[in-house]
């Protein structure tokens, strides 16, 4: 029987909750297919920190590297820690294991509904393809004269053409088993360097896919058109930052943030992927046992997919969608009044 390795690590606030209810299924999953999954879970985060002072040992990536994958619930406690020291390790573990493609689902589902009033499901269903190495969070930059009248800072992005072209490649290979289509979005009428770099290498990618289309938009009407006609989309790419704000966005418009799930992917798998959902540890409904769990449990499913068992990836989406269609058993997000274990128990159970 094959046995994986999973390193999880809840983080702070809901995140705690939901890897929870994640982990529910994993061990279905495998019960119901037969492997084993050894977990190995890693307090890091505001507890880490209470008891050491640090969010993560310094040597927490020589720690996640013998994985097989690592599963993330959130980190940010802002009440008690700034978050551009709680959010370290994770940017870190993106960059150093080079997980540069982050992949995150934004499908309509039935039963669900989406504030845009004239979209059924079905409509809704595309992939955004976020940049996760580089671009606009590489940390390159510097403050000068903090607090003071003249203070200075400076933040600077670094787009690589290897970095712009692999990401691309990435996407037209995607949008083959998909609907063939893509859009990148740009800012090229104003960051004049860097986005019309990505600009240039999108046209000279483009003809080594002529089965695929493609097309550009900027980042300011791709974001109206996600809300006014998300059907016209398929694959969706874009830079860290721009990747990062539409996927929000793209988790409000099929109907919470809590169903959106994500995967840091690196593709030839020298370091573990990391999973997780999009959302954060969501310090207004932390502790009250309301945060909707299916954004982590689809982010598991997507972890197993990419191990490398896609029946066992299949059934938890499958109940996924099946606790959705039936609308019984829902968290207060969606219209329910559930908590997030009863969610996870139903999903375990169709599993
Ligand atoms: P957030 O995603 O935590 O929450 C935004 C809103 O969505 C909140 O109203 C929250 O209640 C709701 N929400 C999020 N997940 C939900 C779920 N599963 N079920 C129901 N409702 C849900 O974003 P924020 O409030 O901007 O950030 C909170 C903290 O999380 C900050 O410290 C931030 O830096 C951090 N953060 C971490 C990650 C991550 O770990 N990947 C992602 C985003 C934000
Ligand atoms: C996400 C989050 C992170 C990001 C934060 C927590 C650094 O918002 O995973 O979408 O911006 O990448
Ligand atoms: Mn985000």
């Amino acid at each position: 029987m094959h046995e994986y390795r999973i390193a999880v690590y809840p983080g702070d606030g809901i995140g705690i909750d939901v890897i929870a209810e994640g982990v529910k299924a994993l061990k279905a999953s495998a019960g119901r297919f037969g492997f084993l999954l050894k977990m190995t879970e890693y307090n890091w985060g505001h507890r880490y920190w209470r008891e050491t002072g640090q969010v993560a040992p310094d040597d927490f990536l020589e720690i996640l590297k013998p994985y097989d994958a690592i599963y993330l619930g959130a980190v940010g406690d802002p009440q008690n820690l700034p978050d551009h020291i709680t959010l370290v390790p994770l940017i870190k573990l993106r960059q150093t294991f080079d997980q540069y493609v982050c992949l995150r689902p934004v499908q309509l589902l039935p039963g669900v509904t989406t504030p845009l009033c004239d979209k059924q499901p079905g409509q809704i269903d595309m992939m955004v393809v976020r940049e996760n190495s580089e671009g606009e969070y590489i940390d390159a930059g510097g403050a000068f004269k903090v607090g003071r009248d003249d203070e200075l800072s400076m933040q600077t992005a670094i787009h690589t053409r290897k970095g712009v072209e692999r990401i691309l490649r990435y996407s037209f290979e995607l949008a083959r088993k998909r609907r063939r289509h893509i859009t990148m979005a740009t800012k090229s009428n104003a960051m004049k360097y860097a986005m019309v770099m990505w600009d240039r290498i999108l046209a000279e990618v483009a003809p080594d896919f002529p089965d695929v289309r493609f097309d550009k938009c900027h980042i300011d009407a791709l974001s109206m058109n996600f809300v006014r006609q998300p059907e016209q989309y398929d694959v969706v790419v874009g830079s860290n930052l721009f990747g990062d704000i539409l996927s929000d966005l793209g988790g409000a418009i099929v109907g919470s943030l809590g169903l959106a799930p994500s995967a840091n992917i690196r593709p030839d798998r020298q370091y573990p992927s990391l999973f997780e959902p999009v959302h954060g540890s969501a310090p207004d409904i932390a502790g009250k046992g309301i945060a909707n769990p299916i954004a982590a449990i689809r982010s598991a499913a997507m972890l197993l997919d990419f191990l490398g068992e896609p029946g066992a990836a299949q059934a938890v989406e499958a109940a996924v969608i099946a606790n959705l269609a039936e609308g019984r058993v829902r968290t207060p997000d969606i219209g329910g009044r559930h908590t997030t274990s009863d969610v996870g128990d139903d999903i375990a159970a169709r599993i």
